[in-house]
């Protein structure tokens, strides 16, 4: 059997450890011969140091993976089996201005939602297009597997103006939920199922079974009073949700949600949370000096616990469960970003969605689910709205395109609001922006 040759573009990302652990788990039935690690020129001495430690980790287990560190992607891209994207375009001092300037409106500040999230995907989505265009060429035959964020949007821009057809958003949000509910009901994880469907970051458990049982109602009633261990994020504020709202939703809802059902609470605890430690993009920050210090040590040859602090735990589980699956024509089910097709019946057809699929060989099959829920239809279509007009603004660079995303998000209070951000926040990033440059909006 030939070796699998799997390239990840942002390699130098704190997050890799997890990738390289998770492939050498697999390495039986996954048997990867080449991992190439890519970054740019500001990402070097990033990538080395957590190449170096991949280095470290596949010696240590013992398995043939050889590690190879690039600046240049055609190189890598060339005959590649699998391209995961983890990218962060004007790193993380761009996140900060995402999640500060929304702030000063009394708006939310997030990377995926609201202004933040509009912003992360118009310095994302051009690259992530320039990427597919190379794939197209350079390595036809391989899968795209995209966790950079907002994966929903950039799985949106993927499919209506990608290059390339083989494209898979993918989330930890799905697998890190059914990790939750697990430990909420003090069981193992493989006995639980959940059946996901909406958006990405906007995702819903219409069911949940353990052990084939339906037992929705008896995890919603968990999910209030008593602090549980929480169906949170290391992201995202665990703000109590009202029980008899989420007794009357009937469905679980995705950590995220609380941005939208808590808008006020989650606004005034980030006001207050940023005075005392900054945006959580300060605090990733600091949480990722601590973590390369940490894998410069030429001791250490494992993943480090530490890096289960940030938001992306599982992302190694969920990406080389998908890639073994895919490989080996497993069809297990599993959630991720994909063309509906019919799926989720009030989305439209060609755009994505995050639900439950079969995965084969020859791709993820989205498994039908009927319908959303009325009441949390209209949001989860507005959102839809939402990213498909953010992912024509970042296409065009259309200064009244993004004006219309800015407004229509759910969280920006008002035209005016939207406006005023959207100016700053295009003059604040217009280095990773270029193609806003040839529009202009002074006759607005
Ligand atoms: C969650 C999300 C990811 C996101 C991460 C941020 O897990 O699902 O999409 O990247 O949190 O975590 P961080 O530690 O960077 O705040």
């Amino acid at each position: 059997m030939r070796g699998l040759k799997v390239v990840t573009i942002g390699g130098g990302s704190s997050y890799t450890p997890e990738l390289v652990e998770g492939l050498i788990k697999r390495y039986d039935t996954l048997p990867v011969r080449d991992l190439w690690l890519v970054d740019i020129p500001e990402g070097e001495e990033k990538l080395n140091i957590v190449g170096n430690l991949a280095k470290r980790m596949v010696a240590k287990a013992g398995v043939p993976i050889d590690i190879h560190l690039t600046l240049d992607r055609r190189e890598a891209l060339k005959d590649a089996d699998f391209v995961t994207t983890q990218i962060r375009v004007g790193l993380l001092k761009a996140r900060a201005k995402d999640e500060h300037i929304p702030l000063k409106y009394g708006v939310i500040g997030q990377e995926t939602n609201g202004p933040g999230g509009l912003f992360k995907g118009l310095r994302t989505i051009p690259v992530i297009l320039d990427i597919a265009r190379e794939m197209n060429e350079l390595c036809p035959n391989a899968w795209l597997i995209n966790f950079s964020n907002p994966a929903g949007m950039v799985t949106e821009a993927l499919l209506r103006y990608g290059e390339f057809d083989k494209v898979i958003g993918l989330c930890n949000i799905p697998i890190g939920m059914r990790m939750r509910v697990a430990r909420m009901l003090d069981v193992e994880a493989h006995r639980i199922c959940i059946d996901f469907a909406g958006l990405n970051h906007m995702v819903f458990g219409l069911n949940v079974y353990l052990d084939g049982e339906n037992v929705t109602e008896r995890l919603l009633a968990l999910m209030v009073g008593e602090k549980t261990p929480g169906l949170t994020a290391k992201n995202i504020p665990d703000i109590e949700w009202e029980p008899e709202f989420i007794k009357a939703l009937g469905v679980l809802p995705c950590p995220y949600l609380k941005y939208y059902f808590q808008t006020d609470e989650m606004l005034r605890e980030q006001q207050a949370v940023v005075k005392e430690q900054g945006t959580r993009a300060e605090v990733v920050q600091k949480l990722e000096e601590e973590l390369f210090e940490l894998y410069k040590n030429p001791d250490l040859d494992t993943k480090p616990p530490q890096l289960e602090k940030r938001g992306g735990a599982y992302y190694s589980d969920a990406a080389c469960s998908l890639i073994d699956s895919i490989f080996n024509d497993r069809r297990d089910i599993q959630a991720v970003n994909v063309r509906n097709s019919g799926a989720i019946a009030s989305i439209p057809a060609e755009s994505a969605v995050e639900v439950n699929c079969v995965i084969t060989r020859d791709g993820p099959k989205p498994i039908a689910v009927g319908d959303l829920p009325v009441p949390v239809r209209g949001l989860v279509q507005q959102i839809k709205s939402f990213e498909r007009v953010a992912a024509e603004a970042a296409v065009t660079g259309d200064y009244h395109t993004a004006l219309l995303a800015m407004t229509i998000n759910p969280l920006v209070p008002s035209d005016a609001i939207a406006k005023r951000m959207l100016d700053e926040m295009l003059e604040a990033h217009q280095a990773y922006l270029p193609q806003f440059r040839q529009s202009s909006h002074s006759d607005i």
